[in-house]
């Protein structure tokens, strides 16, 4: 069984514009009611008085108002069938697929329906919703499934179904939502090399055979609420380039494993409920350009090992428990912007900090960093924003900031800024404020 996986949770959305479908037929009617009532002959359900409405009256009324579960277009032609929760059993053997051309939505779900899944579901071709999940279907998912054209939305969940997932359930390219956890299908693990199923409502743990989809480039988790940890399985995503898990619940510490992933450029922890220290690993992450730890519980120091990121360029550790001094490898970087603030740092500004050129961005505030702000940030001319305020930091502060021209909140050019900044601090108000509660000038 090992390459038989239960899936618990594969949801894959792409974006879809809706079909426009019509239909008329009025004709036809009777033979539609006629064919339904053939396949409920096969079937059976405890509750008779479910399927029960499904007879025909001698006024030869048509299906479509008074069958449980039947909706019709405004021709008479059966477009909707929902027998969820019927309490019905039975096979799709002698399901009339040919018979009911106008089908648009067929929603079967949690009834004792078992037996395979006909591959005549294919010539449903107007088919948008397919909900076959709770359930006992079991064999093959049908490769016709890849017909459906239209079909924006496929539940086969909790059946039990196996062997592999079909390739051609690729071409449903109108497809929005794809659910098949709880089966027993055997994972085409190379199929898969993006997964995309932010935003939404998954609030499992991230299932540790994620770590299988070997060709994996993209992983987008973000804006769910997934609680549980982070799998260590993932570090064996050796073609991940992009791992966004952002604003969800996950807890624990972040694992080492993820040091693994030597493609990385976009790692996105922030906003989950993430502690622990960050482990030194991460310093490993040669393609990183962009990682953003942000909104957690971190605690611990930050790793030295960040120097060695030499393609980094936005790191985000603001609002975490995070210790100890700021290290000066941080120095060595390329930065555009980093934000640190609303931590526990202690220790001094280090000196180097600006030296990549391209620092933007800086927040420090809400520390305990001490010491003077480092003459280095004269030098600092890229900066646009710059917060630093309370901590307990000292020092000649206009001095320090007087060639700051980018620096928001100053329209004048270094010189002007220089000679108003020692006179009128006014101009200065959008920084100083950044500055608030530190040591006053001396
Ligand atoms: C299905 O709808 C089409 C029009 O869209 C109509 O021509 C046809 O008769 C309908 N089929 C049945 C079986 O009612
Ligand atoms: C339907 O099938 C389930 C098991 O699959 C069985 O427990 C139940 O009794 C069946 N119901 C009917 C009406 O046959
Ligand atoms: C049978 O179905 C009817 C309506 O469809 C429902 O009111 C009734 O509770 C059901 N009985 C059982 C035993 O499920
Ligand atoms: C089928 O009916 C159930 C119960 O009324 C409803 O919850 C479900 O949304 C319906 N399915 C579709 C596809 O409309
Ligand atoms: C229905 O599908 C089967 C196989 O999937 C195919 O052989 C058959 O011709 C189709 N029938 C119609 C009426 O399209
Ligand atoms: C799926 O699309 C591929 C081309 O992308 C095509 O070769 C194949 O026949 C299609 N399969 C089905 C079942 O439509
Ligand atoms: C799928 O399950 C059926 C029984 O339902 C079994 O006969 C078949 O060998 C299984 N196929 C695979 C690929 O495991
Ligand atoms: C990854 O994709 C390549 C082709 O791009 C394929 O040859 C390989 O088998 C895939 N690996 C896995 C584990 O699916
Ligand atoms: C992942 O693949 C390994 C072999 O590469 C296998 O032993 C393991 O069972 C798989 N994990 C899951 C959850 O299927
Ligand atoms: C996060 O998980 C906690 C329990 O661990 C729960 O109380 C809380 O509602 C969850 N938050 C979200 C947004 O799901
Ligand atoms: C950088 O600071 C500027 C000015 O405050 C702001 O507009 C911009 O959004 C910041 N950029 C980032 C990435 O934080
Ligand atoms: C900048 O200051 C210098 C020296 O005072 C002055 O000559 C120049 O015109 C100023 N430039 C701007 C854009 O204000």
């Amino acid at each position: 069984m090992a390459k038989h996986l239960s899936l618990e949770s594969l949801i894959l959305f792409i974006i879809v514009a809706f079909p426009f479908f019509s239909a008329f037929a009025a004709a036809a009617a009777s033979e539609e009611a006629i064919s339904l009532l053939e396949w409920k002959a096969t079937l059976r359900t405890r509750n008779n008085s479910v399927l029960s409405t499904w007879t025909l009256p001698s006024s030869k009324t048509s299906p479509c108002s008074t069958w449980h579960g039947v909706s019709c277009n405004s021709f008479g032609s059966v477009t909707r069938l929902n027998l969820s929760v019927s309490t019905v059993n039975g096979t799709l053997y002698r399901f009339p697929f040919s018979s009911l051309p106008n089908l648009t939505h067929i929603d079967f779900a949690l009834n004792g329906f078992y037996g395979n899944i006909p591959s005549q579901i294919g010539n449903l071709s107007k088919l948008i919703y397919l909900d076959l999940s709770s359930n006992q279907f079991s064999g093959k998912i049908p490769q016709d499934i890849g017909k459906l054209t239209n079909l924006e939305v496929l539940h086969l969940v909790e059946n039990q179904l196996n062997g592999s997932i079909p390739q051609e359930i690729g071409n449903l390219s109108s497809l929005v939502e794809l659910a098949l956890y709880k089966n027993n299908l055997e994972v085409l693990s190379s199929i898969l090399s993006n997964l995309f199923m932010d935003t939404n409502l998954l609030t499992d743990p991230i299932p540790s055979f994620f770590g299988n989809f070997t060709n994996l480039t993209y992983l987008h988790l973000f804006n769910n609420q997934l609680s549980g940890s982070i799998p260590w399985e993932l570090g064996k995503l050796k073609f991940l380039e992009s791992l966004s898990l952002y604003s969800n619940n996950l807890t624990s510490s972040i694992p080492s494993s993820l040091g693994d992933l030597q493609s990385l450029t976009l790692l996105h922890l922030y906003e989950n409920r993430l502690s622990g220290p960050i482990p030194n690993a991460l310093g490993n992450l040669q393609s990183m350009e962009d990682l953003e730890l942000s909104q957690n519980e971190l605690n611990g120091s930050i790793p030295a090992s960040f120097g060695d990121l030499s393609n980094l360029e936005y790191l985000y550790l603001r609002d975490n428990q995070l210790s100890g001094p700021i290290p000066q490898e941080l120095g060595n970087l390329n930065l555009i912007v980093l934000q640190m603030d609303t931590n526990h740092l202690s220790g001094s500004l280090p000196d180097n900090i600006c030296e990549g050129g391209k620092l933007t961005n800086l927040t420090a505030n809400d520390n305990m960093l001490t010491g003077s702000i480092p003459k280095s940030f004269k030098g600092c001319s890229s900066l646009v924003r710059l917060r630093l305020g309370n901590n307990h930091l000292t020092g000649n502060i206009p001095e320090a900031f007087s060639v700051l021209t980018h620096l928001q909140g100053l329209r004048s050019n270094k010189t002007k800024a220089a000679q108003k900044c020692c006179g009128k601090a006014t101009l200065y108000y959008q920084y100083l404020v950044s500055l608030r509660r530190n040591i006053k000038n001396n």
